[in-house]
């Protein structure tokens, strides 16, 4: 990154500080800060790309007051930090870091290794016109741990490591090159590789649908082998991207002790809870094709109704994880607020209204719900 460069986005990180502080300055004073509610229990977090010109000053107020961690939502991925082989870009990561510093926010880094073939770069596993070998494919993965990992010692807390790795089928882990070519040890290696480059670094394997009575064998699995060979880990990220009427609270429960029996913490990730039910879409083009003649329901709004459901699961959901707060240590919603979430755009484009705040950046009655959930909050 060049001085010139350098010096336009810092100029206007200090203004943008200037503007964060007089929006937070106007907001409503009886809504309690969730962060402060959660205190003794776990990290509040939030899904955003914190950076000059991304977020109006609003919504950076509203983040800085309700939540005490953050996760880029995009700009740490492998194909964005290094789109060519040793073409490293960190102008964004580095500004999302020095915002959140500014801020007193933790980061999460997300995520040095996506497993998956679509969210990879095609050069990582070619060698010329010949697959790379799996030598070639653990270099380049040391090399960007080092790189991403190491660049940020310190600074960023907590990497989500290995993402997605496990399989939704028969196997053990997902069908995919990294590990045809890496082999069958990749996940253990890339975290080998993250804790050489951060040894303070805490640990996470993210994933969605581990709680499931399908993938949690892996899970556990994938555990129990890091515990027999020494490999570091120290957190399971469950993502939590639920659908309303479908919490699996069962299950997420066996999740959570049983992860917590092998001595590793949960993190709910990637929390969001759609209202428009979109589980018969995953995956699958014809589907997909045939949800987009739906109407979309809810773009004029989401009935009272709805937001009272999704008040009410919130709330039970947080009730099961304060049960749990020991084996706990964060929960992080995938974004800010209902217009700033990808429920929006995956699998097809709707009005979604997931998350806790609105459109217009007020508190929902999941918001409520859920601060109700810990006497903290009460008077
Ligand atoms: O920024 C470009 C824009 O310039 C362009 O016009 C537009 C056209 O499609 O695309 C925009 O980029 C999109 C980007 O989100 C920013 O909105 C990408 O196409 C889109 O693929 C990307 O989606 C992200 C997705 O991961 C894939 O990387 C979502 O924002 C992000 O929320 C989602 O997050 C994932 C987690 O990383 C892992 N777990 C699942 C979760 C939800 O899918």
């Amino acid at each position: 990154m060049t001085h010139q460069h350098r010096g336009g986005l810092w100029s206007k990180m200090i203004s943008l500080a200037a503007a964060v502080a007089l929006a937070g300055a106007a907001e409503t004073e009886n809504v309690p800060a969730l962060r402060d509610v959660f205190k003794d229990k776990f990290d509040i977090g939030v899904a955003a790309e914190v950076l000059p010109g991304n977020y109006q000053p609003e919504e950076l107020a509203l983040l800085c007051r309700h939540f005490g961690v953050v996760t880029p939502e995009n700009d740490l991925k492998l194909h964005h930090v290094q789109p060519r082989e040793g073409a490293f870009r960190f102008e964004r990561p580095d500004a999302f870091v020095a915002f959140a510093e500014a801020h007193h926010l933790k980061i999460v880094g997300h995520n040095l290794f996506w497993m998956r073939d679509n969210e990879t770069p095609a050069w990582f596993f070619k060698d010329g016109d010949q697959p790379a070998s799996r030598d070639l494919v653990l270099k380049r993965m040391r090399e960007h741990a080092r790189a991403v990992a190491g660049r940020y010692r310190g600074r960023i807390a907590c990497w989500d490591v290995a993402n997605e790795a496990l399989s939704d089928g028969g196997e053990f882990l997902r069908p995919s090159k990294w590990q045809s070519l890496a082999g069958d040890d990749v996940v253990e290696q890339a975290f080998r590789f993250a804790h050489e480059a951060d040894p303070q670094a805490k640990l996470i394997y993210n994933d969605y649908s581990i709680e499931s009575p399908e993938k949690r064998p892996k899970l556990l699995r994938l555990l129990r082998e890091f515990k027999a060979r020494g490999a570091p880990i120290h957190v399971v990220g469950i993502q939590g991207h639920w659908e309303l009427d479908a919490i699996p609270f069962a299950d997420i429960e066996k999740t959570i002790e049983a992860v917590s029996q092998l001595g590793v913490k949960v993190a709910i990730t990637e929390l969001d809870l759609g209202v428009v039910r979109r589980g018969e879409a995953w995956m699958d083009a014809g589907k997909q094709r045939e949800a987009l003649k739906k109407p979309d329901l809810y773009a004029a709004g989401c009935p009272p109704d709805v937001l009272q459901r999704q008040a009410e699961q919130y709330a039970r959901l947080f009730q099961l994880l304060l049960k749990h707060a020991g084996a706990v240590e964060r929960v992080t919603f995938w974004g800010l607020h209902d217009g700033r979430s990808w429920l929006n755009d995956w699998p097809w484009k709707r009005t979604d209204h997931g998350l806790i705040f609105d459109r217009r950046f007020q508190p929902k009655p999941a918001f409520f719900a859920i601060a109700a959930e810990t006497s903290c909050s009460k008077p």
